[in-house]
């Protein structure tokens, strides 16, 4: 996938521009706050339809304007599209090749990127709602059928909830909504399982190479329904009734899945140093872009979101050596003088107020 032009209407501190790019590496360079960041946020709100920044999509929107619009240029598989998302009061219509998409599943992953920034650590510090959108995101863009189950069970979570807070709550009625939840689960648990191995397999093979401290990236995965059946599921629900009806919500699920990353057995926050999780979490995107072109046969796009003055600790050399060639990268810095990589075609695009 190769991301060709960009324009951007009233985004953010955009009022209206247009920027082609480079199909290997694009350089985008500015002093702090220009909006380096906010361009390349752009690029990944077309591809998750989210922005890894704001839960609310007003902010994108150009200050006192009521709309903003931004439309791709992409080539995938040598067929060019365009994308297109365009954002008012009445919230965002999603359009591949002129045509509007309903479904948001269906757009999310059309353009698949990969985005690092100084913030991925979080991963291993914030709330488990953090992983669980990182996984979910991520196969949510490689599987339109995993984004459908997911907002599916979101939806009977919230309707039973919702039931839990009437008067008379009906144990039979709550056992049927109940029952449906747990088909969802049960194929929501495979997928996340089956990415995290997946996803380890290609980590490690980087990790190996990059690292001699330690042997292996792992994850523990941890559900309340790990390796249970239909019938195991339904008789937890049932011991948790009354205590659902007490707090007015649902207690087990897989909304409250985690994810705890290690190395080696040890637990990532507590016992790596800044420049060991830096490693860690490049090796889990470097390990995407692998996972992403075996299930798609397409590279995605790699966005490294002002990382350079960041990270010291590999050098920028390395970093993109370990990018394969093919794979179109957008990086961002307010750093001068970073070093051209002389095996790939470059553009620089500056950025100023
Ligand atoms: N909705 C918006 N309307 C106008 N300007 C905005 C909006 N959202 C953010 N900005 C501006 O964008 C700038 C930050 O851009 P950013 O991409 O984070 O900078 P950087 O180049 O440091 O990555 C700030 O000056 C901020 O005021
Ligand atoms: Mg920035």
């Amino acid at each position: 996938m190769i991301v060709k032009s960009i324009e951007l209407k009233n985004y953010r501190n955009y009022k209206n521009k247009k920027i082609n790019f480079e199909n290997e590496l694009n350089l985008i360079i500015g002093s702090n706050g220009v909006g380096k960041t906010n361009l390349v946020e752009a690029l990944y709100y077309c591809s998750t339809c989210k922005s890894h920044r704001v839960s609310t999509d007003k902010t994108l929107i150009y200050n006192n304007e009521n709309y903003c619009d931004i439309r791709l240029n992409v080539e995938k598989k040598g067929n060019n599209h365009q994308l297109r998302i365009f954002l008012n009061e009445n919230g965002k219509t999603l359009f591949i090749n002129n045509q509007t998409i309903s479904k948001v599943s269906e757009y999310i992953g059309f353009l698949n990127a990969i985005l690092f920034s100084p913030d991925d650590l979080n991963l291993f510090i914030q709330t488990p709602k953090v992983r669980r959108k990182f996984v979910d995101i991520e196969i949510g863009k490689l599987s339109s059928h995993y984004t459908f189950l997911l907002n599916s069970y979101y939806k009977l979570l919230k309707d039973r909830n919702l039931y839990l807070k009437s008067d008379n709550v009906d144990k039979t009625y709550l056992k049927v909504m109940t029952m449906k939840m747990i088909d969802y689960q049960l194929l929501i648990v495979d997928q996340r399982k089956k990415f995290i191995n997946d996803l380890l397999k290609y980590a490690n093979t980087y990790f190996n190479l990059m690292t001699n401290d330690f042997n292996e990236i792992q994850c523990e995965y941890l559900s309340n329904f790990n390796n249970s059946s239909k019938e195991t599921i339904l008789n937890y629900y049932d011991k948790y009734f009354e205590k659902d009806i007490r707090f007015k919500q649902t207690i087990l699920g897989i909304h409250k899945d985690d994810f705890l990353f290690k190395v080696d057995g040890k637990n990532i926050t507590e016992h790596l140093s800044q420049s060991q999780k830096k490693i860690v979490l490049l090796c889990l995107k470097l390990g995407l872009i692998n996972l992403i072109y075996q299930i798609n046969k397409d590279y995605p796009i790699i966005i490294l979101d002002d990382l350079f003055s960041d990270f010291d600790e590999i050098n920028q050399e390395k970093i993109l050596q370990y990018i394969p060639k093919g794979v179109q990268i957008f990086i961002t810095t307010c750093v001068q003088n970073f070093k051209k990589n002389n095996d790939r075609s470059f553009n620089v695009i500056e950025i100023s107020k």
